[in-house]
């Protein structure tokens, strides 16, 4: 059965992104206006495998019943690793599972892996074939090519070729990391494709999408669903069908929920933690001074009494 079909066009996803949407952040963002589907961040195959990465790899892929529908995203360049991970990812419940094809970080692509296997079409095919005999729904994230844009036919040909039960397509290639306009004149040519193959590939678009009324042209053009990520770190509401203006105090809590999860999960260091406050010391008087002063923190108690002293103050 494929999962993605139950979704109606339109339908959006909360996109992977390694060090944001994990366990505590999938749930600020459900507090705030949720996805219809949420990503976990990757979790790399050799990890989930090995005794010593396992725990690591578990913690990545922990969620709640509550953030369903949730799939897990994976990456590596071994067939079998990913045919058994599939699996575990399956038995811990849940929905699908994504594929990662575009990561362009360096190390990801020196292993081989994300969008490494762009250059690498019949190991991508072999890693889909064996991702799908787990049993679970299976789709891949990708980019349009390696190094030019107009490797996205052949590329895309190749992986619609083995039916994923869905695509997303990042409209850049690898070496236009996140540093040029998304392709976005592609896409009706890419929907045609789609139905030329694998008319059954439920296709998401991705790349700059600010919000759901934004991607709705994309949606006219063909294709069923859209991710949005980055949109997130300017707007956490942006999920919002019927977008209405935030008061400087909700996202005040958002930020306080953020710490509670952060704390509850046992996530350390405090560090990365504060890359998130500019999400929500934004667009509000006086916010960029309250943020100078969150940057100079060292600790969680610290950033509540800035909290604590900014709201005693109004
Ligand atoms: C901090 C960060 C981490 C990311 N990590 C992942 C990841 O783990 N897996 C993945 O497929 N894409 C990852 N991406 C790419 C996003 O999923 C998405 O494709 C990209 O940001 C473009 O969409 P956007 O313009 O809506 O942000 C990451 C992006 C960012 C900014």
């Amino acid at each position: 059965m494929n999962f993605w079909k139950q979704f109606s066009p339109g339908f959006t996803c909360l996109a992977p992104m390694e060090g944001v949407t994990d366990i505590a952040f999938r749930q600020v963002v459900a507090a705030a206006a949720r996805p219809d589907i949420f990503f976990t961040e990757f979790t790399n195959v050799n990890s989930y495998i090995s005794e010593k990465g396992r725990p690591n790899a578990l913690e990545r892929l922990q969620f709640l019943p509550k953030e369903q529908p949730i799939v897990a995203q994976i990456w590596g360049t071994k067939p079998e690793m990913f045919a058994e991970t599939a699996q575990a990812v399956k038995k811990l419940g849940f929905s699908a599972v994504d594929i990662n094809m575009g990561c362009p970080d360096r190390h990801v692509v020196g292993t081989g892996g994300g969008s490494g296997l762009i250059r690498t079409p019949e190991l991508a095919q072999k890693i889909i074939r064996a991702t799908k005999t787990a049993g679970i729904s299976t789709s891949v994230k990708t980019r349009l090519g390696y190094t030019k844009t107009d490797e996205w036919r052949p590329w895309l040909t190749t992986i619609l070729s083995e039916t994923p039960d869905a695509l997303t397509i990042h409209l850049r290639t690898k070496k236009e990391m996140s540093k040029v306009n998304a392709h976005y004149e592609l896409v009706p040519e890419i929907v045609a494709l789609k139905n030329a193959i694998s008319p059954e590939t439920v296709l998401i678009i991705n790349g700059d999408i600010k919000n759901p009324a934004d991607g709705q042209k994309f949606i006219e053009q063909g294709a069923d669903g859209l991710m949005l990520g980055r949109a997130v770190f300017q707007n956490p509401f942006c999920f919002e069908k019927n977008p209405t203006t935030h008061t400087r105090d909700e996202l005040i809590s958002l930020m306080r929920l953020h710490i509670d999860l952060y704390q509850k999960y046992g996530f350390a260091p405090y560090d990365p933690l504060k890359r998130f406050f500019k999400i929500y010391i934004n667009n509000f008087p006086g916010a960029s001074e309250i943020r100078e002063k969150l940057m100079q923190t060292r600790a969680i108690p610290e950033a509540i009494a800035v909290l604590d002293e900014m709201e005693a103050a109004q």
